[in-house]
């Protein structure tokens, strides 16, 4: 079997992502702690509790263990509940507490890379109607505002929003995350807001850091025709369309093409300085008359799929290589800025890092313009309707006593980041079953 390393360009980033919901804990003032209370709503009735204590403080050995593992770099996200508790009150001691978060990611040799908006919202903001309410983004503006101006000394990287696409189907198509809407009427003037929302941020952190680098982060899913027919490939092309496309592209042109119409939205035009790729998997859909409810697309993974811990993801690698290829159309660097997969025992995420990150290898031997990848995550956290059942983390936790766990990955992990590269060694010593796969005579 052939032997050797590939590298990455120097100054590549490597680093992880979280998200503040999912790790600070007793965050008891958003959408997300009250739609824990409700029953149902939680696999298990799972609450996110402490999370992972980062808002206690635990902030500073989990990053600890980032830094000390070889990486360079950590995306977080802030939480818009703690810094305006309501809207007429600003949490100063909120804000000096992620100030003080951000500079401990500095001194740690950690590049700050900070979410404005990461699925949660503050209840007031919930109880107007949320991103329904036409007049959010102009609140979110106001958020933006404050927060960059406190923050901005510290941090070059924003993403605006996380996930848009996964938030507007979550809440308001498929109803998993709050406030549970399957009414896709409503669904749309979500992402009208959204769209909006992501261009007030953008300027507002130009005019206050003209250097600031600013994107969205986009969940990429390859939706992938499952036969050959005219049909298979057209509900694919949509659906992709659907999902994939609609926000990076009106942050290219100003236009937001929804299902049935293109709003234009003039000011969206030309905001993003970055893409952030968010991958995880792939689906095969055929067209199916019968799945009315979801565009007339049944989605599956691959019969013989590699799946993750509990069945939700599949070890998709070439969907990855189509999510970097896609990118490219937007002509700006991407950042990968989530990819990973749950599994509590370890057993697949060795092979799934290798296999990614040779993909991205292959991608950035091409040129292709792509800048650092941030795995999810440090360490297990809340995986929202999914609880506590999914377990992405580098590290793992034990909830009930915060103790964290060595796995196997984040020995990897960090060899990959203190090599700037993925070598044959490594793959012969944490994922042997791939070997031959990734480093073929
Ligand atoms: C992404 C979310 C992130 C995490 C991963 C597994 O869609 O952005 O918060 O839940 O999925």
């Amino acid at each position: 079997m052939a032997e050797g390393t590939v590298h990455f360009p120097r100054g590549f980033l490597w680093g992880t992502a979280t998200a503040a919901h999912q790790v600070e804990g007793n965050n008891t003032n958003n959408n997300w702690w009250a739609w824990e209370q409700q029953e149902g709503r939680i696999l298990n009735g799972d609450k996110s509790g402490l999370a992972c204590d980062w808002w206690g403080g635990r902030w500073k050995e989990d990053l600890d263990r980032a830094a000390e593992t070889g990486q360079n770099a950590h995306r977080l996200s802030i939480e818009w509940s703690r810094i305006q508790p309501a809207p007429d009150r600003w949490d100063e001691e909120a804000i000096e507490r992620y100030r003080l978060m951000l500079r401990g990611m500095l001194e740690r040799g950690l590049m700050p890379m900070v979410t404005l908006h990461h699925f949660s919202n503050p209840i007031w903001l919930e109880e107007q109607g949320a991103w329904e309410n036409d007049d959010t983004p102009q609140k979110f503006a106001q958020f933006v505002r404050k927060s960059v101006e406190a923050l901005k000394e510290y941090v070059n990287y924003w993403v605006t929003i996380n996930e848009p696409n996964v938030y507007a189907f979550g809440a308001y198509v498929e109803g998993t995350f709050p406030p549970g809407k399957k009414d896709l009427n409503a669904a749309l003037p979500v992402m009208v807001n959204l769209a909006r929302g992501h261009a007030l941020a953008y300027w507002i952190i130009h005019e206050l850091q003209p250097e600031a680098r600013v994107g969205l982060s986009m969940n990429y899913r390859s939706i992938f025709p499952a036969g050959s027919s005219p049909l298979d490939k057209w509900v694919a092309g949509f659906q992709s369309r659907a999902f994939n496309d609609m926000f990076p592209h009106a942050a290219m042109d100003g236009k937001l093409r929804l299902i049935y119409k293109t709003v234009k939205i003039p000011e969206m035009a030309k905001t993003q300085d970055f893409l952030g790729v968010n991958y995880y998997t792939r689906d095969l859909i055929s067209f199916d008359l019968r799945h009315s409810g979801s565009f007339f697309g049944h989605r599956y993974y691959r019969p013989d799929a590699d799946l993750s811990g509990t069945g939700f993801l599949a070890l998709e690698p070439d969907g990855f290589y189509e999510a970097l290829k896609w990118g490219l159309q937007f002509n700006v660097p991407m950042l990968v800025t989530e990819n990973g997969v749950e599994d509590a025992d370890d057993k697949i995420r060795p092979r799934y890092i290798a296999e990614h990150i040779m993909k991205m290898w292959r991608a950035v031997n091409f040129n292709w313009p792509v800048k650092g990848y941030f795995h999810w995550s440090l360490v297990d956290n809340f995986e929202w309707e999914r609880g506590w059942s999914q377990r992405f983390g580098l590290w793992g936790l034990d909830v009930a006593t915060q103790v964290r766990i060595r796995r196997p990955s984040v020995d990897f992990y960090a060899e990959i980041c203190k090599e700037n590269g993925l070598s044959s060694a490594m793959v012969a010593k944490y994922c042997p079953e791939v070997k031959s796969k990734l480093f073929p005579n």
